[in-house]
């Protein structure tokens, strides 16, 4: 049997990841998959259990105890605490400001990284994150990188009614000492400042097209 396809899509804030990821993994029938969505499921776990998010031991000894497990449900693959999905939950602003510390622990994305890997039993997969092209599945040929100016990215993250310094995130998330935000070796990069989604997925969508065309 082939090996499963994996999209990687990487990038700063507010680039359009997740609107771009969810329309090309409909258009091509592959499983979404939102990592950054299990790094906030974890923090908002570390805040339901009262972890102090700046204390890489304790949300490591958190981590040890957590009862998790992946699932698939119409084509998106999650983390489950306890059985339960905290979809709406992990998008509150105290979520995003305790994530990105969860995030820079070693230990976390250690394991958060094997979590991801293990999604490839679902199927082809459109992964979306930080550090997919550059970690998770360096192997990968399907690498895309989305950025857009800073001043688009804040009116995206407005229209959706949150305000929140993206600049101090991507500062957080491309300094960090483990797996940062880097454009991956072998990426397309593409700003989509002046592009609509439709653009830019279709963009993704034709490149993976003709390199699978290319392959056969
Ligand atoms: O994409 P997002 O805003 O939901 O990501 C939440 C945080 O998790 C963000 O601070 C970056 C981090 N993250 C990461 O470090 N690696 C990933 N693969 C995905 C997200």
């Amino acid at each position: 049997m082939n090996e499963p396809i994996v999209i990687a899509i990487d990038g700063t804030s507010a680039s359009g990841k997740s609107t771009n990821a969810k329309l090309v993994a409909q258009a091509l029938g592959y499983v979404y998959v939102d990592t950054g969505a299990m790094y906030r499921t974890l923090a908002w776990y570390c805040l339901q259990k009262k972890a102090d998010v700046h204390d890489a031991k304790a949300v490591t000894a958190l981590l040890r105890k957590w009862k998790t497990r992946l699932e698939c449900v119409d084509g998106r693959a999650r983390l489950l605490v306890d059985g339960y999905h905290p979809e709406r939950e992990i998008r509150t602003a105290e979520v995003s400001a305790a994530v990105p510390h969860v995030a820079a622990i070693q230990k976390v994305r250690q394991w958060l990284v094997k979590r991801q890997r293990e999604c490839v039993q679902f199927g082809n997969l459109v992964m979306e994150g930080r550090d997919i092209g550059s970690n998770v599945f360096p192997e990968t040929e399907f690498k895309f990188y989305l950025d857009a100016s800073l001043e688009e990215r804040t009116k995206r993250r407005a229209a959706e009614g949150i305000q929140e310094n993206l600049a101090a995130r991507d500062r957080r998330d491309s300094q960090r000492a483990t797996a940062p935000l880097m454009i991956p070796l072998g990426a397309m990069v593409i700003n989509n400042s002046r592009m609509t989604s439709e653009q830019t997925s279709g963009l993704i969508i034709s490149e993976v097209r003709k390199r699978l065309a290319g392959r056969k």
